[in-house]
């Protein structure tokens, strides 16, 4: 590996343990204004000092992130789809190599759809911010989207969309936790980290999967909305933290949320 795209994966996954809590706040390219995303610079920032990077599109960026911030960027290239449209498969690259060397970020990242009907624009998709993103050390991380088909994410599926986006040359791929996740991850031979999905019944379901995703060998979260969404954001990361970078058991993890919890 180049010094560049190690020194761009080491500043995403912490080389102390090789881990990493991403904030995902890219949800605007195709979902709008959602929930507790309206005002972004309001939600972001508090969040900033919990999380060892942020994943956010090139205009939630320039227009709502202080360059100030140190913080990594893994800033979404992928897009051309909304939730209004017919087929959310039907994305394709939105941001060159080059914009995304300008704003100076550690990773780019892009969605592919295993299975939809646009599967294969979002292979060749992947493969060619791959092959332009290599030339300038810029890891890219796959995301292995479902769409609105949330009732895909089992193991076999999974596992078949991680290992393509591997093969194909991702060095990171998100994905969602599972039944029989190891398998997931013992078939991927690059860093998973896991999505959080729809916003769960409470936050002990959050930290369940995250203490389950670590446990099967995940190397972290990338997640939004079940800590952005919480009314307690800050005690939702913080415990996913606790996980992630101490290996905390679950109840460790559950005490610390409940003790910031009270305090917030
Ligand atoms: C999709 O909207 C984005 O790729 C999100 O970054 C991803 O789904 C993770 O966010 P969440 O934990 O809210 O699913």
């Amino acid at each position: 590996m180049d010094w560049g795209m190690k020194n761009r994966m080491s500043r995403i996954f912490n080389p102390q343990d090789g881990r990493t809590v991403m904030l995902a706040v890219d949800h605007g390219y195709f979902l709008g204004p959602v929930s507790r995303l309206e005002d972004l610079r309001k939600t972001i920032e508090p969040l900033i000092p919990y999380a060892d990077s942020l994943m956010i599109t090139r205009g939630g960026l320039r227009n709502c992130i202080d360059a100030k911030y140190a913080i990594p960027i893994v800033l979404r290239a992928s897009g051309g789809n909304s939730i209004m449209g017919k087929e959310l498969s039907n994305e394709e690259i939105t941001v060159s190599v080059e914009e995304a060397l300008r704003l100076n970020v550690c990773a780019v990242a892009l969605s592919i759809y295993i299975g939809a009907e646009y599967e294969h624009q979002t292979l060749i998709s992947l493969t060619n911010l791959i092959n332009e993103a290599e030339k300038f050390g810029v890891p890219v991380l796959a995301v292995t989207a479902v769409g609105k088909e949330l009732e895909k994410r089992d193991a076999r599926y999974l596992s078949l969309s991680c290992r393509i986006a591997a093969e194909l040359g991702a060095r990171i791929v998100k994905t969602y936790y599972c039944e029989d996740f190891e398998k997931v991850v013992k078939s991927c031979p690059v860093p998973i980290v896991i999505a959080g999905g729809p916003k769960l019944k409470d936050e002990r379901d959050v930290l369940e999967i995250a203490y389950n995703a670590i446990s099967c060998g995940a190397k972290g979260v990338d997640m939004g909305r079940n800590i952005w969404q919480s009314h307690w954001p800050i005690a939702v990361i913080s415990a996913i933290r606790k996980i992630v970078h101490e290996n905390a058991a679950l109840d460790e993890a559950l005490d610390l949320f409940s003790r910031l919890k009270d305090k917030s």
